[in-house]
């Protein structure tokens, strides 16, 4: 279990995370213990149990995040819950982010591609990462508060990315430091969103996840309150959009080192172009879902990628597992990359194959959205941003990748430097 406190901590910010989990489970298997900042906790690489712990038993395993994360996110977002209150407010998100709910912002969202690649035009060097964090927050921005641009707008950008800088910085809560910075961001916030919800709530007429919550606070039952409203709201904004950045980023980075399905999947998107100029019309729904390549390259990037190498759990009494005993209040922490990593699930796990995905993965080998009470109800999304950015971006622009191989976390795993590149126009 390494020193006590200290335990592997050290050794898990120094050495790669990846390497630290797949020495581990190499030397002591599927299940072993460890501790990471004072914590006794158990590393889970088996999809059998992690099923579960996420699914089967989650109500044994409360989901845990460091004090300071909760408090700037705002303790009432979902992640946070268990129980009724998480179930309720997990089904008004989850229909917010149906496919039948977002269908409708196919448009709005080509709209953000299309301007966004504009700018590329005149651009000598792109760091993918930093533009696609301006796409996939534009996105979220969508989701939640609909296509009828509010005054408040403005003011929430620049507040979240103070916001943002904080969250990944040290809880340090002294003048000046990015963490009080970000905690009065997060008032700042709070303020501008108390307003808008004052304002929608004199006219109706409104969109987005914000809607959706508001409304449900007329019909009665569980009435959610201003703050219950806007933590989720920040929540969501902050689970959307440096998740699909760097999976967006990572799509780039593999496409680029795979130029032969790089030109199979251009092809595939040359035809959709073909078809939408033919009837001169713009993407659509059901376009994204005549993509089967593009489709597969996306969740082999998820698969590839792990973004979310794995997730914490916090075991709620004493709980006995396939004959281990994990006891009350030890963490848990189902290692999603290890098991996408496994070659017995995923035959040569290094190589970046979408035709693996040309069968269904076997059920709880694969889960770049988690799995059970808390998986992503934002999944469908992402997956749509990231098809109908690939569209644009193959017929319209070839990339090179500048700078070296390598990996960074920030938290994310990401591409070196965020994936520099230039970009020339595609050729027919
Ligand atoms: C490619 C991009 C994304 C990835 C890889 C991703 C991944 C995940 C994963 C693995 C979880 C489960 C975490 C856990 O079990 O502890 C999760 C939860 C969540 N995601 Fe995503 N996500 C992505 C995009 C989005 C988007 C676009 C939204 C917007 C709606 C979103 C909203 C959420 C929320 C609200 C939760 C918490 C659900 C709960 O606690 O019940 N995510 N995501
Ligand atoms: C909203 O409800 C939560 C949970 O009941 C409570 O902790 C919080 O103080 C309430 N906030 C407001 C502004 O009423």
């Amino acid at each position: 279990m390494g020193w006590p406190y200290i335990g592997e901590t050290l050794k898990l910010y120094t050495e790669n995370p990846n390497s630290f989990f797949s020495n581990r489970e190499k030397r002591y298997g599927e299940i072993f213990k460890t501790h990471i900042l004072g914590c006794p906790c158990v590393m889970i690489s088996s999809p059998k149990l992690a099923k579960i712990v996420l699914v089967s038993q989650s109500h044994m395993f409360k989901p845990t995040y460091p004090p300071s994360k909760e408090k700037m996110i705002g303790p009432e977002a979902v992640f946070f819950h268990q129980g009724p209150y998480h179930s309720h407010l997990k089904k008004l998100i989850q229909s917010s982010f149906l496919p039948s709910a977002i269908k409708g912002s196919v448009s709005q969202i080509e709209d953000i591609v299309l301007r966004l690649l504009l700018t590329w035009e005149h651009s000598n060097t792109i760091n993918t990462l930093r533009e696609m964090k301006k796409y996939a927050f534009e996105v979220a921005m969508l989701s939640v508060f609909g296509n009828k641009l509010e005054s408040e707008i403005e003011g929430i950008r620049d507040l979240y990315q103070c916001l943002e800088k904080g969250y990944n910085s040290m809880p340090l809560d002294l003048p000046g430091t990015p963490f009080n910075k970000a905690m009065k961001a997060r008032k700042g916030l709070n303020q501008k969103l108390r307003r808008m919800i004052e304002k929608r709530k004199e006219k109706s007429g409104g969109e987005g996840l914000l809607e959706a919550l508001l409304s449900n606070e007329e019909e009665g039952k569980i009435k959610l309150n201003e703050s219950q409203i806007a933590d989720n709201i920040i929540g969501v904004i902050f689970a959307a959009h440096d998740t699909t950045a760097s999976v967006l980023t990572w799509l780039l980075k593999y496409l680029h080192d795979n130029p032969h399905l790089l030109h199979d999947v251009k092809r595939e998107q040359e035809e959709i172009r073909r078809k939408r100029l033919e009837a001169n019309r713009r993407i659509t729904w059901d376009d994204t879902r005549q993509m089967p390549l593009s489709t597969r390259v996306i969740q082999e990037t998820l698969r590839a990628a792990s973004i979310l190498s794995f997730t914490y759990r916090e075991a709620v009494e004493d709980v006995e597992m396939e004959g281990y005993l994990i006891p009350k209040g030890w963490k848990v922490l189902p290692l999603f990359r290890s098991i996408h990593y496994s070659a017995e699930f995923f035959p040569h796990p290094h190589k970046f194959d979408p035709s693996r995905f040309e069968v269904a993965p076997r059920p709880n080998t694969y889960m770049p959205f988690g799995n059970g009470a808390h998986s992503c109800p934002g999944s469908e999304l992402a997956k749509l941003e990231m098809l109908v950015f690939l569209h644009h971006l193959t017929i319209t622009f070839q990339w090179e990748v500048i700078g070296e191989d390598g990996v960074q976390y920030g938290p994310f795993p990401v591409p070196r430097d965020g994936l520099p590149i230039k970009v020339y126009p595609a050729k027919c």
